[in-house]
């Protein structure tokens, strides 16, 4: 087992795109930010040192974190925020899981510049369950603003109906030529006749699951958030905030001279605000680019992408994902539940008096909530409070296992709309088998909700349309190759039921990976109790914790 060792700079680069130079936080002076790599069982020591005038954390998305809790970096939930001049050591090993996944900040919405990859190879002599790819290349989803984080943050907190949306989609930080004055500034992926490429896909965009697409080529999926997937072939990938995909693209033999559109852009499906531009870059097969011939106006920029609202391609493409579960590789599916949670996600618009002193959080118009409870950040961070019980005053644990009023979405608002606001969390003891219905409330808007639980892998054992019915939906649930996730889409208007092993002690955030909604109160906490074998608890803080 290998020791790696990284040192993150946070620090402020000016950084020009669509004509206007910002100042923007960075690691290192990146953006995007440098890329980790490193094999599956390593260790990851990664020093952060914070040099800007913001508070700072550092989560590893999908990251396991097996009884190294001190090191997932949720702010507030699992570390007090690194403060300027402050340096923090995440110190975790990479256990059982191998493919892509990425890190971001986890405080306020600076994660909107400071991400980048993570890279898992598998261990050395052990090889893909595919064609060995003769290159890898990461590329990474994201969005552009034009205005500072805090003032996007301020307007999302204040106004109903999001009208905050970005300025550009970006392609490894690149908008492409579709958006003014950004030709120059075009993802390009050079590749060679006949050779097999494997692009690990992020969506590291704030509030846009997005479509990925290149023209005239298609895509073997072979990896979802870092588990192995059955390889299925595609056009399209969809993919939300949050989740990591890995596709094969083989070059065709025939194209030694031509140019080809990589696209991406929002799927979304509630009349809401959102940036409903595409970003493109070139795939190409010759050294020298020609971006005089890139025409803009091609048919292929309408047909390589579905429309922004396909309920259908989304429903079904999700449903195509699902594990390996090869001998090498078997989904661990839980076969039997000791506790079983149904939650309501969705968002309400609150009363206020004069538009002022609304009921929201930080009295926002606009509540998002779990079982109609609202998550207020506390203070200080939940993990401390917990290991040296010390959590009154801090959280409760009386989160609802289910919503207060039965739900029954017939299309009209139903009377459960109404939000109370706490800090709460649930309770399991260790080793619990998990089984949890995410139900759309789709009150306004009808959005989908990328869910994405920290600590764990969850395996989507069901999911549809409509009202979750609990009496024959579990008929269908799929308890063999489920697809095992971080993040998955609740459907608009839909559902989706997940099972987990509560094997891993600490506190776990789970939250809607849209950053909007969950800073209108999308979130919860889980608290997982130690066992009582020495290897089955958390080990104390590292020295270094950040203290609020
Ligand atoms: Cu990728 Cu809690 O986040
Ligand atoms: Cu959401």
């Amino acid at each position: 087992r290998v020791t790696r060792h990284y040192k993150f700079n946070i620090q402020m680069q000016n950084v020009t795109r669509l004509c206007q130079t910002k100042n923007i936080v960075t690691v290192n002076g990146q953006y995007p930010g440098p890329r980790i790599i490193a094999r599956e069982g390593d260790r990851l020591v990664i020093k952060v040192v914070n040099h800007v005038q913001y508070n700072i954390s550092i989560h590893w998305h999908g990251v396991r974190q097996l009884k190294s809790g001190w090191a997932d970096g949720p702010a507030y939930i699992t570390q007090c925020p690194i403060q300027t001049g402050q340096t923090y050591v995440y110190n975790f090993t990479l256990t059982g899981q191998r493919g892509t996944l990425w890190w971001h900040a986890h405080i306020s919405w600076l994660r909107v510049t400071l991400h980048g990859p993570i890279v898992i190879l598998p261990k050395r002599h052990d090889s893909y369950p595919f064609p060995h790819p003769f290159k890898e290349v990461p590329i990474l989803l994201g969005d552009w603003w034009k205005a500072d984080t805090e003032t996007v943050i301020n307007q999302a907190m204040t106004t109903g109906s999001a009208p905050n949306v970005s300025d550009a989609h970006t392609i490894n930080g690149l908008p492409g030529p579709l958006y003014n004055c950004s030709a120059k500034d075009t993802f390009k992926l050079k590749v060679k006749p006949g050779k097999t490429y494997l692009l690990r896909l992020i969506n590291a965009a704030l509030n846009d699951e997005m479509f990925f697409s290149i023209a005239n080529h298609t895509l073997t999926v072979v990896e979802a958030d870092a588990v192995y997937v059955k390889p299925f072939k595609t056009n399209i990938v969809l993919i939300t905030p949050g989740q990591t995909t890995n596709v094969l693209l083989t070059a065709k033999s025939q194209h030694p001279n031509a140019s080809f559109v990589i696209a991406a852009r929002p799927y979304a499906t509630g009349p809401a605000a959102f940036d409903n531009t595409t970003t493109t870059g070139l795939l190409e097969y010759k050294t020298k680019a020609s971006l005089s011939k890139f025409n803009t106006k091609l048919p292929l920029f309408r047909t390589v992408l579905p429309k922004f609202n396909d309920t259908v391609f989304a429903m079904n493409f999700n449903k195509k994902v699902r594990s390996l579960n090869s001998a090498k590789f078997p989904a661990k599916v839980p076969k039997t539940v000791d506790r079983r949670f149904f939650f309501t996600v969705g968002i309400a618009i609150l009363p206020c008096s004069n538009n002022q002193n609304c009921s929201g959080p930080n009295n926002t118009r606009v509540a998002a909530s779990i079982n109609n409870v609202s998550f207020v950040m506390p203070n200080t961070a939940m993990l401390q409070a917990h290991f040296f019980n010390k959590s009154k005053g801090v959280f409760t644990t009386d989160f609802p296992a289910n919503p207060p009023v039965k739900f029954n979405y017939t299309g009209t608002p139903p009377s459960n709309i109404m939000a109370t606001t706490g800090t709460k969390a649930v309770v399991l003891p260790y080793n619990t088998t998990v089984e949890l219905v995410l139900q759309d409330t789709s009150i306004i808007g009808a959005e989908s909700h990328p869910l994405h639980l920290h600590g764990f892998n969850f395996f989507i054992v069901g999911q549809g349309n409509g009202n979750f019915d609990p009496k024959n939906d579990p008929k269908n649930f799929n308890l063999v190759d489920p697809i095992e996730r971080n993040t998955a889409g609740v459907p608009s208007g839909g559902w989706v039921a997940i099972r987990f092993l509560a094997d891993n002690p600490g506190v776990w955030f789970m939250h809607c990976h849209l950053e909007v909604h969950t800073s209108w109160g999308l979130k919860m906490a889980w608290v997982v109790q130690d066992g009582k074998r020495r290897n089955h608890k958390l080990p104390p803080p590292p020295s270094d914790l950040p203290k609020c």
